[in-house]
């Protein structure tokens, strides 16, 4: 029995999932995000997705990276705070000095058996909820018996490629959906299966987003939904909440940055630019 609810996720829907902020917040009341990812020629998808994060709202960001990313992401993102792995050029050994609110892993992490290592380590002792993205999801299919150290309502955002390592290939739209919530249910997982019109899943339950344009086919805007969805959590948004809400953001951002740029001419950093007007836009 596949008994399916899909919901549109447009502007309307999209307002109710909005938290306003009180006079009085302070940082401390929208999170400590930390984005675990990178390596040697791929800090900038730690750079983008910890932008990301501080513009989706989060009080804080921190950027878990190789050392050799230290001086890159400390002059292109002064916001950031950076903690750096024992290794020069790729993550070997995740050692914390604070519990993040929310954490987003994966995004060009590589998959080299010491990432990996560090990666399950990682997992084993990780409270924190969290988003798993790219090379996270690389080594979630490498390591299938990984995915059981994920926390409930973990949020796993996979591209077609990724999503076929995860789950194997489908024979259609309609199986893949069926493969997809069967995942998500054995698992426990949310699954934002990205695309032009990108599907949000849990269980039985899909969520179709409606925003988005092919401007957004271009390299690194898929680090920048890691950061925004991560910042989400990190506000205390529930974990579907900011995936379904990170997802409409994200396209709504590059609908208003393409006016500007053009479709061909729209690159990662202007979601990044534009996320705020994304936000404006709801009211
Ligand atoms: N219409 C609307 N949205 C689109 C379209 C389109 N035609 N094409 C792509 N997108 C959106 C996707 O829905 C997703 O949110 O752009 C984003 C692209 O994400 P990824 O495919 O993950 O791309 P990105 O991460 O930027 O690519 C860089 O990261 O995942 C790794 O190894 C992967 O080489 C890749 C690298
Ligand atoms: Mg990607």
């Amino acid at each position: 029995n596949t008994e399916t609810k899909a919901e549109l996720i447009r502007k309307e829907e999209a307002l109710t999932f909005y938290q306003p902020r009180e006079k009085y917040s302070n940082k401390g009341h929208f999170g400590h995000a930390l984005i675990i990812g990178g390596s040697y020629g791929k800090i900038g998808a730690v750079t983008l997705a910890s932008k990301a994060t501080l513009a989706s709202g989060a009080g804080l960001v921190t950027a878990y990276i190789p050392k050799c990313g230290y001086q890159v992401i400390q002059s292109a993102f002064p916001e950031a705070m950076v903690l750096t792995d024992v290794d020069e050029k790729m993550i070997t050994n995740i050692e914390l000095n604070f519990e993040p609110t929310a954490i987003g892993i994966g995004v060009g992490l590589g998959t080299e058996e010491k990432t990996i290592k560090a990666f399950e380590t990682f997992l084993k002792s990780n409270k924190s909820p969290l988003v798993v993205d790219a090379d996270g999801l690389n080594i979630l299919s490498k390591k299938k018996a990984l995915i059981k150290l994920l926390p409930e309502g973990t949020i796993l955002t996979p591209h077609p490629k990724e999503l076929e390592r995860l789950i194997g290939v489908w024979k259609d739209d309609f199986d893949k959906l069926k493969k997809v919530k069967t995942y998500s249910k054995k698992h426990q997982v949310i699954v934002v299966i990205k695309g032009a019109n990108t599907i949000t899943v849990l269980e039985d339950k899909l969520y179709i987003n409606t925003t988005g344009n092919p401007g957004l086919a271009t390299g690194g805007t898929g680090d920048v939904l890691t950061g925004i969805i991560t910042g989400l959590l990190a506000q205390g948004y529930n974990p579907l909440v900011s995936a379904i809400f990170g997802v409409y953001l994200h396209g709504k951002s590059a609908d208003i940055a393409v006016e500007k740029t053009g479709y061909q001419s729209l690159f990662a950093s202007h979601v990044v630019e534009f996320l705020g007007d994304a936000y404006l836009d709801l009211f």
